[in-house]
């Protein structure tokens, strides 16, 4: 098989799939592996100018064919279990996808004669509860992770810095705070938010929404401004080095609901959802993106208030009979 520049795990997915639209715009040949077949539904349009792996990253053998056929210049390590909140249900789960398909991958890299680079991405939920006086955060302070998917981001970067540092894989690091927009799925505040005005305007629900923990603080870009971050990292960017991408503000998630809200074209009432609570809570999450400005030239341009409508139209736009939000 021919060699791909780029191979995006998890291609389907809510962000991989933004980032193949942003590849195939600036002209790279991709290949990308998914698990499953109804994700496909994200790449409805650029289908068949992807090249696609099935395939279950924790099984080695598998993860290494996959290399070997693509043999990509690039690879963007995007397939992961990124729900803060399910990881605390699935622990085990979110443990070993995102910490096993990370090994996996890196040991198929270890093989090639010419390892490719290769960006894995880490979470701003490493930090946990962090000292205000750190803030906006740069993402070299301290973790002190509190969720299993924390844990299994932070795992996984430190498996990313062994490899780089012992075997001389081009490891890149990007760091992502909170992004969102159109192709999110449930288990996320703007996703979850978004499907339910989305049922109620459709009358598919009654006109109150649940909600979880809304005091939090959390630094929120549009997905399609994060991927050009990616790309940028590998093009411009300088390997064991992380790279932050953020808005560098922090709004509570009271503000984002009400944002959704005004949004709505009908009245909703806001319930608050015990099970939506978590068993811990980051207070506050704000970033600082100065690195990624000064060595790739990248900052976000797409608004707060855009990515919201953007998303809301998503899910307006979906069949609400299969889509539950949890
Ligand atoms: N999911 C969800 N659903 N969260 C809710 C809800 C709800 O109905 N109501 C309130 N929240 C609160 C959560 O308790 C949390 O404080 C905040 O909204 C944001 O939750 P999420 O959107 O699930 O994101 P997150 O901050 O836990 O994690 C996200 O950001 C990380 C980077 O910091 C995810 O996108 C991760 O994958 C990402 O790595």
């Amino acid at each position: 098989m021919a060699a791909f520049d780029c191979l995006i795990t998890g291609v389907s997915g809510f962000v991989g799939s933004h980032l193949a639209e942003l590849l195939l715009d600036r002209k790279y040949s991709i290949a990308g592996t998914f698990l499953v077949e109804k994700s496909l539904e994200n790449l409805s349009g650029i289908a068949d100018r992807l090249e696609f792996f099935q395939v279950d990253l924790r099984l080695k053998e598998s993860v290494k064919k996959v290399i070997w056929a693509a043999q990509p210049k690039w690879i963007f390590h995007l397939a992961a279990f990124s729900s803060v909140g399910f990881s605390f249900k699935r622990p085990e789960e979110t443990l070993v996808n995102n910490f096993v398909s990370t090994l996996n991958l890196l040991e198929a890299v270890r093989e090639m004669s010419v390892p490719p680079k290769v960006l894995l991405v880490s979470s701003s939920d490493i930090f946990g509860q962090v000292n205000k006086k750190w803030l906006p955060l740069k993402g070299t302070e301290p973790w002190a992770p509190r969720s299993p998917y924390a844990a299994s981001k932070g795992a996984a970067d430190l498996i990313g810095q062994a490899y780089f540092h012992s075997f001389k894989i081009p490891v890149y690091h990007a760091l992502a705070f909170n992004h969102t927009g159109p192709r999110q799925g449930p288990g996320f505040a703007v996703p979850d938010f978004a499907s339910q005005i989305s049922q109620i305007e459709a009358g598919a629900a009654k006109p109150v929404l649940s909600v979880g923990n809304l005091k939090a603080r959390r630094d929120f870009s549009d997905v399609r401004d994060v991927v050009r971050g990616y790309e940028l990292v590998l093009k411009k960017g300088k390997p064991g080095e992380i790279y932050t991408f953020c808005s560098g503000k922090d709004v509570t998630i009271e503000r984002v609901l009400k944002m959704l809200l005004r949004l709505s074209k009908v009245k909703i009432k806001v319930k608050s959802d015990p099970a939506r609570q978590r068993p811990s809570e980051i207070p506050v999450l704000r970033g600082d993106f100065s690195k990624a400005r000064r060595e790739l030239g990248w900052k976000p341009a797409i608004k707060l208030e855009k990515t919201l409508s953007d998303t809301l139209d998503y899910w307006r736009g979906r069949n609400h009979t299969n889509e539950v939000a949890v």
